[in-house]
């Protein structure tokens, strides 16, 4: 019998869909449940995967590659999708997707199936993920293909002996790895509608914290990742979930965000992020100590083009590998340590030094060692100004009159509304 290998997560979608693919397509199921940092009893999960009729089930550990070779390198790019998510959910589904594909040929597999929705920017990720490194595998999704609500999805496992967890509804959908938490659906569909405290897992209700003292950390970054904490270090993952569970105390990294999705719908999401927001503002401080002026300009610009990819499900691209290359490069000088405060829901960056700053006392200064050339300061402003003195005289200046204002940029269609009017007068 053919088979094929699902990413099995232990929820209602997936635990029917173990049953379903052998129901519509007769392919053995091979489950596959794989650990991003998601934090279940993943034992237990694949556990039941068995009990449900898949022929295997593997638990497969994704942890340090998903720090390596995905968080860090987004890290480094600064990229924030939209300037508020940091990509939890996006970041994780091409290595799901490799992993995925990696247990479908050492088993020989010919398909591999998820368990997205067809109105998220999930399937498009793991669909052109598939396509991109397996172009010869089938992609089964059923929750796509298959037109059950909840309530059939639930008789229908009552039906096949599916052993579910009943649990009273979770009225969210939620996806979780090491990088972040993300929320939708419920009440969170009103753009209007506060998030309820039922939202939050990962972090404290900022106005709930009266008595909590600030609390300082360093984080120390080699090349731009995060390599220790108040000096000491440790693993990647380990950094992450520390700082998930003390920022997290804070009620620091909640995250309101409508977001455009790749397939064209607007949606509300609540992220929970604690550690990714301490490290992107931790990570920038140090950028601003250690690359120049133009660096960080044009580096804006690679990061808000490496979130969009990332968003939109581009990881396996020639394009993606030139920029993650432009990032490499520039974070050879981002070493050294950033200190944090953080209290009742606020991350502050109060300290930062590198060996590589470009901060100079000497130049800075305003107290009598001053070293900067303040003459040379006149050159430079009369040829910093001379193409805006030379515009204001030939074009600018004549066309407002002795009473008018430069500030007004209304000026000139004053003027033209003015000749109008006199050419109508004429006319
Ligand atoms: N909107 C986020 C993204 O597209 C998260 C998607 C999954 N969210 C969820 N609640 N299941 O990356």
């Amino acid at each position: 019998m053919a088979t094929a290998v699902l990413a099995y997560s232990g929820g209602l979608d997936t635990s029917v869909a173990i049953r379903w693919i052998k129901e519509k397509y007769d392919m053995d199921v091979i489950a596959v449940t794989i650990d991003v940092g998601n934090e279940k009893d993943l034992q237990e999960v694949a556990a039941r995967a068995i009990k449900i009729g898949a022929v295997k089930s593997m638990i497969v550990n994704g942890r340090e590659d998903f720090v390596n070779y995905f968080v860090w390198p987004a890290l480094q790019a600064g990229a924030i999708y939209e300037g508020q998510y940091p990509l939890a959910t996006a970041l994780a589904r091409p290595l799901i997707a490799r992993l995925l594909v990696e247990v479908a040929r050492q088993e020989g597999a010919v398909a591999v199936a998820h368990g997205c929705t067809g109105k998220g920017n999930d399937q498009v990720r793991f669909d052109v993920s598939i396509n991109t490194l397996a172009p010869d595998l089938k992609i089964i999704a059923p929750v796509r293909e298959w037109s059950m609500t909840r309530d059939n999805e639930i008789a229908y496992a009552a039906e096949h002996n599916i052993p579910i967890k009943v649990t009273a509804q979770n009225p969210y959908s939620v996806d979780q790895n090491l990088w972040g938490r993300s929320v939708e659906c419920g009440i969170l569909e009103d753009p209007w509608a506060e998030p309820p405290a039922d939202v939050f897992a990962w972090t404290s209700d900022p106005d709930s914290l009266n008595n909590l003292e600030p609390t300082y950390y360093e984080i120390t970054f080699k090349n731009g990742i995060p390599v220790a904490l108040n000096e000491q270090e440790m693993e990647g993952s380990v950094l992450i979930e520390t700082l998930n569970q003390e920022a997290g105390k804070y009620g620091i990294g909640r995250i309101d965000h409508i977001e455009n999705r790749l397939v064209g719908i607007k949606s509300r999401e609540i992220y929970e992020a604690p550690a990714a927001v301490v490290l992107h503002s931790a990570h920038s401080a140090l950028e601003t100590l250690t690359l120049s002026r133009e660096q960080t300009r044009f580096k804006e610009i690679v990061a808000n083009e490496y979130a969009r990819l990332i968003y939109n499900g581009q990881w396996y691209s020639a394009l993606h590998q030139d920029l993650a290359a432009y990032v490499q490069n520039t974070q050879r000088f981002v070493s050294g340590t950033v200190r944090v405060k953080l209290s009742r829901g606020r991350c502050q960056i109060v300290g930062r030094k590198s060996d590589n700053s470009l901060y100079s006392l000497g130049l800075a200064t305003y107290d009598s060692s001053d070293q900067f050339d303040h003459n040379a300061a006149l050159g430079f402003i009369k040829l910093w100004a001379l193409p805006l003195t030379t515009q204001a005289q030939a074009q600018l200046l004549p066309s407002i009159g002795i009473e008018g204002n430069l500030l007004n940029t209304n000026n000139h269609k004053v003027q033209i509304a003015e000749n109008r009017e006199e050419a109508e007068a004429e006319a």
